[in-house]
C-alpha cells in the first residue's frame, strides 16, 4: 500500500476549507495514518522544498508555506500518490479543471492550498521529514463495523 505526503498549506486553513478538502481525500477512500496541525520552521520549509532552492519563485513559496498553520498528513491506499496528485490537478488553479481541489477551490499558482509527494522516492524523503516512524498509526477503516452497527 502506498504512502503520501500530504500538506493543507496556510490558505486552506485561513480560508476555512480544511474540512472540505479532506472530506474529498476521505470519500475517495484514502486513510489518515499521521496527521498534525503545526507551523513550518524556516529550515525546514527549505529543506521541503529544496528541488526548488535555485528557482525564482523560491523564496515566495517558502514565505507562503511558514506564513501561517499547515496541517500535515500521511494518506495511505493504493497508487496513493498518483491519485492524490490527480485529485489536486495542476500547479496553476487557473488551469486545473474543474472536479479536482484546486480547480474547485483556487485560482493561483502560488496559493494552490495542497502539496501532495510526486514520487515514491519524494513520498518517503517527505514523510520521514515531518513523522517519526511512531507518529504513523496502523489502523483497520472498518466502515461496516462504525456506520451499520446500530
Ligand atoms: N511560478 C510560480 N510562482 C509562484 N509560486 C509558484 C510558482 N510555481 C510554483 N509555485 C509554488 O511553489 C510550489 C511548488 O511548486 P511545484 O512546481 O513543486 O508545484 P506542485 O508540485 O504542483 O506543488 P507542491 O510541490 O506544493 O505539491 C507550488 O505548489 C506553488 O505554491
Ligand atoms: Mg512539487
Amino acid at each position: 500500500m502506498e504512502q503520501s505526503l500530504v500538506i493543507l498549506k496556510p490558505d486552506t486553513l485561513q480560508r476555512g476549507l480544511a474540512g472540505q478538502v479532506l472530506s474529498r481525500f476521505e470519500n475517495k477512500g484514502l486513510k489518515i495514518v499521521g496527521m498534525k496541525l503545526t507551523r513550518l520552521t524556516r529550515e525546514l520549509a527549505e529543506k521541503h522544498y529544496s528541488e526548488h532552492r535555485a528557482k525564482e519563485f523560491f523564496e515566495d513559496v517558502v514565505g507562503y508555506i511558514t506564513s501561517g498553520p499547515v496541517i500535515l498528513m500521511v494518506l495511505e491506499g493504493p497508487s496513493a500518490i498518483t491519485v492524490i496528485r490527480q485529485m489536486l490537478g495542476p500547479t496553476d488553479g487557473r488551469k486545473a479543471p474543474a472536479g479536482t481541489i484546486r480547480g474547485d477551490f483556487g485560482i493561483a499558482t502560488r496559493y494552490n492550498l495542497v502539496h501532495a509527494s510526486d514520487s515514491p522516492e519524494a513520498a518517503l524523503r517527505e514523510i520521514a521529514l515531518f513523522f517519526r516512524a511512531d507518529e504513523l498509526l496502523c489502523y483497520d477503516r472498518d466502515v461496516n463495523k462504525w456506520i451499520w452497527q446500530v
